[in-house]
């Protein structure tokens, strides 16, 4: 069974339809990305899983659940996180109260009425683990604007995973990253989403093809390919819409 699945989903902006009936079934474990040119509907497409956008039609579901009416931050507490295309921190909170809130948000701040010390000192435990995870506990105290732009992606992605999410999704994780910096993330991501399920957008197809095990390609808002990257790299239709455009400089 999928644990994310999309069906006959779309979304029109007024007189514009973005979204054009999109099938998507995501297995649990499962690395996906999703690639397409420019403005085909790739953030908006996660702006609906994540509940920012209501689906003009079609059904989404998340572990059989249908997500239809909720808002973002009962989507999130079900297990879907989502780091946004631009970066999304507390830039005055230290890198630690930014990972302590987040470990804080599914629980929805229940702590702060009542936090017994044992229960403070768990928590702290547990904002250390993913300091560690994401390579950031030697810079705990310092406010998270100030840490370098790479730290503070490593930091949102600290956060999406912080508060237990099964379902990761990534909008271009490393847009902006120098070519270290891009190899750095991808050890991360793939360290922090072990045994859960990713879905990225991404355009740097080295990326891509190294971190995901099945790709979708969206173009103007229809998946017109979906398979294991072999089969995408090979595929014609996909070289001509998009693939050999983006091959060209990878
Ligand atoms: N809130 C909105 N209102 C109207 N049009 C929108 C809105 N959000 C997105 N669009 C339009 O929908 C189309 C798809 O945008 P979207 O951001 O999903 O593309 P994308 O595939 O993520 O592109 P990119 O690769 O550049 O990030 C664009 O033409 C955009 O202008
Ligand atoms: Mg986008």
């Amino acid at each position: 069974m999928s644990i994310l699945s999309l069906r006959g989903l779309r979304k029109n902006f007024g007189a514009t339809e973005i979204i054009r009936g999109v099938n998507l079934g995501i297995e649990a474990g499962e690395k996906h990305a999703i690639i397409g040119p420019n403005g085909a509907g790739k953030s908006t497409l996660f702006h609906l899983i994540s509940g920012k956008y209501a689906p003009s039609a079609g059904a989404i579901e998340f572990k059989g659940q249908s997500l239809a009416n909720l808002p973002p931050h009962r989507i999130n507490r079900l297990g879907i996180a989502r780091s946004f295309q631009v970066t999304n921190i507390f830039p005055r909170l230290s890198v630690f109260e930014n990972i302590r809130c987040a470990l804080l948000w599914p629980s929805g701040y229940r702590y702060s009425f009542w936090r017994p010390i044992e229960r403070e000192a768990k928590l702290n435990g547990e904002t250390e683990q993913v300091l560690e995870k994401i390579g950031l506990a030697g810079r705990a105290k310092i406010p998270a604007g100030e840490i370098a732009y790479s730290e503070q992606r490593a930091l949102e992605l600290g956060m999406a995973i912080a508060g237990g999410a099964e379902l990761i999704l990534l909008d271009e994780p490393v847009a902006g990253m120098s070519h270290s910096e891009a190899d750095n993330a991808v050890d991360l991501i793939r360290r922090v989403t072990e045994g859960k399920t990713l879905v990225m957008v991404e355009h740097d197809m080295n990326i891509v093809f190294e971190l995901a095990d099945r790709i979708s390609v969206l173009v103007y808002g229809e998946v017109i390919a979906s398979g294991a990257p072999a089969e995408i790299r090979a595929n014609a239709q996909v070289r001509e819409a998009y693939l050999g455009e983006a091959l060209s400089d990878a």
